[in-house]
């Protein structure tokens, strides 16, 4: 029997909230298939993820698993890999959650979301060397998710009101290890005067998605602890951001961590003036890049 599942692209961190907050979006997605196989291994059938199961993020995810569950299966993973690697658009969460999505259906494991989450998150670990739970979560319940905690991993989904049209904003930028380099980035400790302020946005921002309120989001949708700490990987995101804002798009964000930035709009948004705006922005750095318009995954 074989057993496909997908799972879509997502954005986490969604400006103040890093490690915690991830939208899923249809701009990508990576379908996993598995199948039983006699040889009582873990076999890795795909073009551009590593063959080793132990540095594949489905393959990780599908050992830690095994391992709890004593299943002793040999398992051919095959990965269409749809998700582009390393440009911060969740690309190792979706290999990873669409795996464990797939092995619970195929040995009927009846795992719950939060234990698909924190199966997937294993994968993160093959990655990134970090196993944080947020683009997974995104894998597993689509939507806007919000990580609650950690150990025991508990996710829960956020009923928005406000669902604004998505534009992600792709530069053509690889930097090795990247996730793993930008998440070394990150301050180890703040003043508290930060974490206050910081509170406060990711506060506001969420009863603006929650209550439907534009503005809020707008207000609310600002890092200066985690974005700003990584600005000399994305020495363009500032610029790009208040452009986008002065053609009236609700907000932008980094996209995980990075280079895509995505930008929110709705009806009132000048779109054609940000394709416009991003091209005398990208190219002042001499760098190609990709638009695409998306939408929010609201489930699987
Ligand atoms: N929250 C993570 C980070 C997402 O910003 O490092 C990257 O996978």
């Amino acid at each position: 029997m074989k057993i496909k599942e997908l799972s879509y692209s997502s954005s986490a961190n969604l400006g103040p909230g890093y490690d915690i907050l991830s939208l899923s979006h249809r701009a990508f997605k990576d379908e996993v298939e598995i199948e039983e196989n006699n040889t009582g291994k873990i076999r890795i059938f795909s073009d551009n993820t590593p063959e080793d199961p132990m540095k594949n993020t489905a393959g990780l995810s599908l050992i830690q698993l095994m391992k709890d569950r004593k299943i002793k299966s040999g398992i051919d993973i095959t990965i269409n890999k749809g998700v582009p690697v390393g440009l911060g658009l969740g690309s190792s969460g979706a290999s990873s959650s669409a795996a464990v999505k797939a092995f619970n259906k195929m040995f009927d494991l009846n795992l719950t979301n939060d234990e698909m989450v924190y199966y997937s998150m294993y994968g993160e670990i093959a990655a990134c060397g970090s196993a944080h739970p947020d683009n997974v979560s995104s894998g597993i319940y689509g939507g806007m998710t919000l990580i609650t905690s950690t150990e025991p991993v508990r996710v829960r989904k956020i009923d928005i009101k406000y669902k604004p049209h998505l534009m992600l904003v792709i530069p053509d930028i690889k930097i090795e290890e990247k996730t793993k380099l930008a998440r070394s980035m990150v301050p180890k400790n703040i003043d508290i005067k930060d974490m206050v302020r910081q509170t406060s946005r990711l506060s506001l921002m969420l009863l603006g998605f929650l209550n439907g309120e534009r503005q809020a989001i707008r207000d609310g949708m600002n890092d200066e602890i985690v974005e700003k700490s990584r600005n000399g990987l994305f020495p363009f995101y500032g610029e790009i951001k208040s452009m986008a804002i002065d053609e009236n798009a609700v907000s932008a964000c980094i996209s995980g961590a990075g280079p895509t930035i995505l930008i929110f709009t709705d009806e009132r948004t000048n779109k054609n003036g940000i394709i416009s705006g991003t091209d005398e922005i990208l190219g002042k750095y001499g760098l190609n890049y990709k638009i695409v318009e998306t939408e929010i995954v609201e489930g699987y």
